[in-house]
């Protein structure tokens, strides 16, 4: 470390100051990479399944770093799903502190009453907890469903499903159209497109240019452990 052999293993680092080599090559952080992917219903949120489904990996072609999406999607929900090397990122968007909403148009299994929608916007009791109150508005009647948008600032397990069934009805279909202030647009559903640094900004993030590092060692410890490895296909659009 800047020189010198370091052989407390519990030193800690400043990874914006110190310089860091092992055996004898400087250690970098790599470039940040954003990707926003069109998540077709029928692929999994996973790097690998045992039963062999499609998996959102089939989906994007090698950037040359391990992405690891922010939070999931159901096998059966379509929609937008960010993918990223950047764990500080990842975390600031999915936590619920921070506040970052996430879009969904919902189908009902059957109409919606004017109090069911209340009840979804004030909030529901799930079995991990009652519900934060949510923006909910009835976009439109079918003969027999009802289609709402649900505005939600924490993202639990098959939350929207959960809440709809908590309202006495259930999920047919289910599209996540927005996080935060990013839209679908013109992404076609299976297509991926990289973030903008406008978009990463205005998620929360700053764009981690190459050996600018932004965490410190233990977050670092924390993101090889959790990152995945996207597997090349040539399916994505290139940006
Ligand atoms: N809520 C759900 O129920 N499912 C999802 O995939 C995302 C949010």
């Amino acid at each position: 470390m800047n020189g010198a052999v370091e052989r407390n293993p519990d030193h800690w680092v400043d990874l914006a100051r110190d310089r860091i080599s092992l055996d004898g090559k400087p250690i970098t952080t790599k470039r940040g990479i954003y990707i926003l992917l069109y998540k077709p219903k029928g692929y999994l949120t996973t790097y690998r399944d045992p039963e062999h489904r499609p998996t959102v990996y089939d989906l994007v072609e090698d950037l040359g770093a391990w992405l690891a999406p922010v939070g999931r999607l159901d096998l059966d929900t379509s929609g937008l799903l960010l993918m990223t090397n950047d764990t500080a990122f990842a975390d600031h968007v999915a936590s619920p502190a921070h506040l970052v909403s996430k879009t969904y148009q919902a189908k009902a299994a059957t109409l919606l009453s004017d109090e069911q929608i209340e009840l979804l916007r004030r909030g529901v009791q799930l079995s991990d907890g009652p519900t934060r109150p949510a923006e909910v508005r009835r976009l439109r009647d079918g003969p027999k469903h009802t289609f709402i948008e649900i505005v939600l600032t924490e993202g639990r397990n098959r939350q929207v499903r959960r809440m709809i069934e908590a309202a006495g009805s259930r999920v047919l279909k289910l599209v996540r159209t927005s996080i935060g202030p990013i839209r679908i647009g013109d992404l076609a559903v299976g297509k991926w497109r990289r973030l903008t640094e406008e978009e990463i900004a205005a998620l929360g993030g700053r764009a981690r240019p190459p050996g600018r590092p932004t965490s410190n060692t233990s977050a670092a410890k924390s993101a090889a452990s959790t990152r995945f490895r996207a597997r090349k296909t040539g399916c994505g659009s290139k940006s």
